[in-house]
């Protein structure tokens, strides 16, 4: 089993078409067979081999956007198996913005399946270190390519509906997208019949509990508990949208290993290039 480095996070990589590879990612990750797989692909020009009945969207998202964090929900072709989408008529599709790794899926020739390379529910790793950390021995090469940059997940944009609907935020956010495609994008906060895992209630969660207040009363909150003599920190992220994104994941996991037991976090304003960190945050504080 191979892990690979992305943009966003590192990844867990699978042949889509090797039933036996896949099987194991899921094993490894514990999760459930009925969440489907992103499927990772060298160029725009693999729509039309992974997918049928693509719209003309679909293309101006991928000449504007990829490589890079933005992932398509596509009507999926043959070549896609069932046991990569959890049983769905539609693939997840990404272009990924990392040297290496887009060459290692150039010159492999099909396409790979690749969740982040965590346990289920949990952080998801941006250095080789925390998918070392997470998976053990149940990984034998990951391809180092130091800190992923973004350092949240893709955003996943469905375009098998009637308008395009933002499954899960990330660095690319809704209005970028609208201007892109000249139309409104919308924000599916419940996801119909589509499985997402990223978007169940407690996800994304480290091992201590993650305790939300607001800029004012989070001294208060974190004296509180240090009196209750709970081992608790203040998670504090940069200002800078893109540079707090690139800290969440790698911060949580310092905690984590630091023998915290609650981390009081902030939640950035709520403006567009704040919402994938708000989401994760949102979710690791989620009742477990
Ligand atoms: O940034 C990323 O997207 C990273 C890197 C490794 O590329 N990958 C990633 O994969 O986050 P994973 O498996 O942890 O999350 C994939 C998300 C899941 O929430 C899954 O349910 C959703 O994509 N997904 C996959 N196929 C789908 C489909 N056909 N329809 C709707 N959602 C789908
Ligand atoms: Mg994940």
């Amino acid at each position: 089993m191979i892990a690979l480095p992305t943009e966003t996070v590192y990844g867990l990589a699978a042949d889509i078409a090797n039933e036996a590879a896949v099987r194991r990612v899921f094993a490894i990750k514990g999760r459930p067979m009925s969440h489907p797989l992103i499927v990772h692909v060298a160029d725009a020009s693999d729509i039309d081999r992974y997918a049928v009945d693509a719209p003309p969207e679909a293309r101006q998202l991928a000449a504007r956007f990829w490589p890079g964090p933005l992932t398509m929900v596509l009507r999926k072709s043959a070549a896609v198996p069932y046991y990569v989408t959890g049983d769905q008529d539609t693939v997840a599709l990404r272009v990924v913005d990392q040297r290496m790794t887009r060459a290692i899926i150039r010159n492999f020739g099909g396409a790979v399946a690749a969740p982040s390379a965590n346990r289920f529910g949990r952080v998801s790793p941006t250095s080789a270190e925390h998918v070392r950390d997470d998976l053990g021995d149940d990984v034998d090469f990951i391809v180092d390519g130091g800190p992923s940059l973004v350092g949240v997940e893709s955003t996943i944009v469905d375009l098998t509906g009637r308008v395009p609907a933002i499954l899960r935020a990330g660095a690319i956010g809704r209005a970028e997208l609208a201007s892109a495609l000249g139309r409104p994008v919308v924000r599916r906060r419940r996801p119909g019949n589509v499985r997402v895992s990223g978007t169940l209630a407690s996800h994304y969660a480290p091992r201590a509990s993650v305790v939300l207040s607001d800029a004012r009363s989070a001294d208060r909150e974190l004296a509180k508990l240090l009196e209750d003599g709970v081992r608790a920190v203040r998670l504090v992220l940069p200002d800078d949208p893109a540079e707090a994104a690139r800290a969440l994941y790698a911060s949580l996991r310092e905690l984590d290993a630091a023998g915290y037991d609650a981390i009081v976090a902030t939640l950035p304003p709520a403006t567009e290039a704040n919402a994938a960190v708000r989401d994760r945050l949102t979710r690791a504080a989620a009742p477990r």
